[in-house]
């Protein structure tokens, strides 16, 4: 890590590092989930189109995982290493899909439940960091973006 670069942190690093691990497992298992809900759903011609968004989201979702892990080993922290430890370190859980792969509704519900825990997350991590440590500021607010546009694309499916 740089010294420098983590100097001018004015926040508890290590608190830090552990936010945005949980962030980082979120970050997984909506990859996870979305994925998979691509691969299953089916019953309408619109699951096509409904998967396509589904892996276009997953795609973000797996950038944000890489972005977050970037930052949190520069700060000298190391992403969480063991999967089997993603649920409990992350904020959301697992957005747990539908059992039934022809209920449009309940996936686009699942995904929009994620995306408004994430939203949360992120604004949460934007105002601790606002002032305090621009690197990681800039992060969060470029996956905020992201999270709000997520959440507007699978609202519009409702509409
Ligand atoms: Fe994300
Ligand atoms: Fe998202």
């Amino acid at each position: 890590m740089g010294t420098k670069g983590t100097g001018i942190v004015k926040l508890d690093v290590n608190e830090l590092i552990a936010d945005l691990n949980r962030a980082y497992a979120d970050e997984w298992l909506a990859a996870y989930a979305y994925t998979h809900m691509a691969q299953i759903v089916e019953g309408r011609p619109a699951a096509k189109f409904l998967a396509e968004a589904l892996k276009e989201a997953a795609e973000d979702e797996l950038e944000h995982q890489d972005e977050l892990a970037t930052r949190i080993t520069q700060l000298g922290g190391t992403p969480l290493a063991d999967p089997s430890k993603l649920v409990e370190t992350s904020n959301e859980g697992y957005p747990k899909p539908p059992a039934d792969a022809k209920d449009f509704d309940a996936m686009i519900k699942t995904v929009i439940e994620a995306e408004r825990g994430a939203i949360a997350v992120y604004d949460a991590l934007a105002q601790k960091t606002f002032g305090k440590d621009p690197v990681t500021y800039n992060l969060i607010i470029h996956i905020l973006e992201e999270e709000v546009k997520h959440e507007d694309d699978f609202e519009s499916l409702t509409r």
